[in-house]
């Protein structure tokens, strides 16, 4: 190890103990960043397709201007009138269906998504919630009880049921019914404890499952399903969200279904924190009508200066299209790909695709491992996902090249082949 990387690993675990994860068991001491890329001390310029939060390119020149410029006019909390917050909530609010025509700013997915569980919890009297098998949706006491993901011993408590990921593996050509099925039958088991449903709630592109597109439509049923048994449906965006997937800005428009509620993060600041909830103004009415919400950072002026710069930014580099475009290009070449290699699936949408690894012994976590290992002597950075670790997450930021992504597959191409 470098020692300069060294060193700081060293001060890293004395400061930040048990609580502090690192990629790579030589970790990357990051310098600065442009466009798609990371400059490391190495003095080596990454290609980031890990990315998911500085998605319209890294330190955007456009971006950076419009905090910079507000911070320094000013920035204050939400209880004063300033301009930019209501010139970027219309903006926001256009991209949504009409019925969703309130937003709440919050600083953190997690904070939205613990703001939802609460609607849905107020309008629905019940308290059981519906996830899938590998969900992640954040951090807060709430939300890591419905992110089956992030519990290393035991499991989420009584009021928390799991369906499994949207795998045609497993539900067969008919996801939709199957899905839909599954998540009837936790709804009963619900009702059997004695505990009432209050909602589904679902990451639309399903990343931390393995990543689950397909066939667009097929949530449809599930939220039906979800309403008949009076239940709130909520679409977390945080992954899809922003333009990702190449068809509009929202992952649940691929389904057809309107949610009851929509929670945002990541990619809505391009790096500056700010997160929301949109839903329909009698159910913010209901909740504000017993509770009081306050959160003292979040739609602050200099957020909502970062969020409207995004919005304009994805709206002028045509960021939608490229992701579409680009987003083929890649799958295309995965899928000629998977002929020669021990691939399994190749799925998603615009630029938020999964590659999943198996050999005939089952899932094969160690291929996309080493391949995540092997990635990085090549100058590119990924993830894993899925209940096995074993789907390769190809999330770059939107702004690629189809140059790019034949860097990306042709590097995957000499690993594997
Ligand atoms: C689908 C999803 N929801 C919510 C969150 C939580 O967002 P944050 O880390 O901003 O609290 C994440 C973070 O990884 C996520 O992937």
């Amino acid at each position: 190890m470098a020692p300069d990387v060294a060193a700081l690993v060293e001060r890293r675990r004395a400061s930040f103990g048990a609580g502090s994860v690192l990629f790579y068991d030589e970790p990357l001491r990051m310098v600065r960043a442009e466009g798609a890329y990371l400059h490391a001390s190495d003095g080596r310029a990454y290609l980031d397709f890990y990315n998911n939060v500085p998605t319209v390119g890294h330190c955007h020149p456009k971006v950076v201007e419009a905090v910079r410029a507000q911070i320094g006019e000013l920035n204050i909390h939400s209880r004063y009138l300033f301009d930019v917050s209501h010139d970027y909530a219309e903006k926001l609010l256009a991209t949504f269906p009409p019925a969703l025509s309130n937003v709440v700013l919050t600083c953190t997915g997690s904070e939205s998504n613990d703001f939802a569980l609460r609607l849905a919890r107020k309008i629905s009297g019940g308290e059981g919630i519906i996830v899938t098998r590998t969900a992640y949706h954040g951090n807060t006491a709430a939300v890591t009880e419905v992110s089956p993901s992030s519990y290393k011993n035991g499991a989420p408590p009584r009021h928390v049921r799991m369906v499994p990921a949207p795998d045609p593996a497993l539900f067969g050509n008919d996801v939709a019914q199957g899905f839909a099925d599954a998540v009837r039958a936790e709804i009963a088991a619900l009702e059997a404890d004695g505990i009432r449903f209050a909602g589904l709630l679902v990451d639309t592109i399903f990343s931390s499952d393995g990543v689950y597109a397909d066939p667009p439509g097929f949530l449809k049923p599930a939220v039906e399903v979800t309403r008949a048994a009076g239940g709130l449906f909520i679409a977390d965006e945080v992954q899809p969200g922003f333009g990702r997937t190449g068809t509009g800005m929202w992952g649940f428009s691929r389904h057809g279904v309107v949610p009851d509620i929509v929670t945002m993060g990541k990619p809505m600041g391009n790096g500056y924190p700010i997160a929301g909830v949109v839903t329909r103004p009698e159910i913010l009415a209901a909740f504000c009508a017993d509770f009081g919400y306050f959160n003292t950072f979040a739609g602050s002026p200099a957020a909502c200066a970062a969020g409207l710069a995004v919005l304009e930014v994805i709206e002028e580099d045509g960021l939608i299209a490229n992701a579409a475009r680009v987003g083929r290009h890649l799958e295309a070449r995965l899928k000629r790909l998977q002929a020669r290699a021990p691939i399994t699936a190749v799925r998603g949408a615009g630029l938020y695709i999964g590659v999943e690894f198996g050999t005939e012994k089952g899932p094969a976590p160690e291929i996309a491992k080493g391949l995540i290992n092997g990635l990085r002597q090549h100058g590119i950075l990924i993830g894993a996902a899925g209940r096995y670790g074993n789907v390769l997450k190809i999330r770059p930021p939107l702004c690629v090249t189809t140059g790019h992504v034949d860097m990306l597959v042709d590097a995957l191409e000499e690993l594997l082949t």
